[in-house]
């Protein structure tokens, strides 16, 4: 029986920014990520991505809606259990160098959470768990008297893997982990994370604008647009199928690697700006994009539907022709 990890319940994350000016980054969105597996969380630049990564970790105060881990309620937990919560949740970042100290050696740094979460018994044992820790995500012992800036921006993100595996975490949110890498290392870093997935059971919720960078490692996949999720199914069938407009947008700016199905694919390209997630209007939050829309669209807001084969979508003009 497959367990569910992370259960995330109709959460809501608005920023006031002024008296009459709500931002909805986050509006309305639920989804599950099961143990050991990963989701991926797609959609461009500002539609909320980070927000929801953040307030999961319970780094921001959600305005509606339940995290629930582990079977806990994660914003009803009180101190201890929060600092608990801590250790089994972490986070990568997009920019290794801007969230690792420069004035501190890559030991120290790895080392941090150790202390924090007083995870050793001796000096010795820390520094064993240190090397332990830079053997596990490919780096040598000797690294670990030296600073951030000697690395290269693959073996930064190892340390920053390293520093988030310190506290022995179960679920991980990677914020475009490898968005910042040359393309040949965004291979490597994601070969690294699924080792390290297999062998310590990890949980990721994987964020990426670029649907491609989600493809192999998701198991599942989520897209979002203005703070909704607009379709959501396993990453296989919503490769082969996709079929909200905006995930088919999105699918057009992928390259193919077999040319029958790169001719049969719709160039649906993305035209026009993303609307202001401030004070959205009602209906679909795609519609001034979207080449399908009716008046329905404008009127009432597309709900995440099941078309079947737990391919859910948020479109008025899918579900029309479905049912
Ligand atoms: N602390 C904040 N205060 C006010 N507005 C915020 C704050 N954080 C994010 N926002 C706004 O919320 C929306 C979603 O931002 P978020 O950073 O979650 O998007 P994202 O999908 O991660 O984008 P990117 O791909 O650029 O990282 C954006 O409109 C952003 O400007
Ligand atoms: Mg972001």
């Amino acid at each position: 029986m497959s367990e569910i990890l992370v259960d995330v319940k109709h959460l809501k994350k608005y920023f006031h920014i002024s008296k009459n000016q709500i931002l909805k980054a986050v509006d309305d969105i639920s989804f599950t990520i099961e143990k050991g597996k990963t989701l991926g969380l797609v959609g461009e630049s500002g539609c909320g991505k980070t927000t929801v990564g953040r307030t999961i970790l319970r780094l921001y105060k959600p305005d509606g809606g339940k995290v629930i881990f582990k079977n806990q309620d994660i914003y009803a937990l009180g101190k201890k259990g929060y600092r608990e919560l801590t250790k089994q949740m972490q986070m990568i970042f997009q920019d290794p160098y801007a969230s690792l100290n420069p004035r501190k050696t890559v030991g120290a740094i790895v080392g941090e959470g150790l202390d924090i979460h007083k995870l050793y018994q001796s000096k010795e044992e820390r520094a064993k768990r240190i090397k332990e820790l830079l053997a596990l995500v490919g780096l040598n012992h000797e690294h670990s008297n030296r600073f951030p800036h000697e690395f290269s921006g693959g073996q930064r993100q190892r340390i920053g893997i390293a520093r988030a595996l310190s506290v022995n975490p179960e679920f991980i949110v990677c914020d475009e982990a490898i968005s910042a890498l040359d393309v040949s290392i965004q291979a490597q870093i994601i070969n690294l994370l699924m080792k390290l997935q297999r062998e310590l059971n990890l949980t990721y919720l994987f964020i990426a604008h670029d649907l491609s960078v989600v493809r192999y490692i998701s198991d599942d996949v989520a897209v979002m647009y203005l703070g909704k999720i607009v379709e959501k199914s396993s990453s296989g069938e919503l490769f082969k199928k996709p079929l909200h407009p905006y995930t088919k947008g999105l699918m057009a700016a992928v390259p193919l690697p077999d040319p029958i199905n790169e001719k049969k694919r719709i160039h649906s390209i993305l035209s026009g700006e993303v609307p202001s997630p401030i004070n959205p209007p009602n209906g679909c939050r795609f519609y001034k994009r979207c080449q399908y829309r009716r008046d329905i669209c404008l009127e009432k807001t597309p709900q995440l539907a099941d078309t079947g084969n737990q391919h859910l979508v948020a479109c008025h003009m899918v579900h029309a022709e479905q049912w």
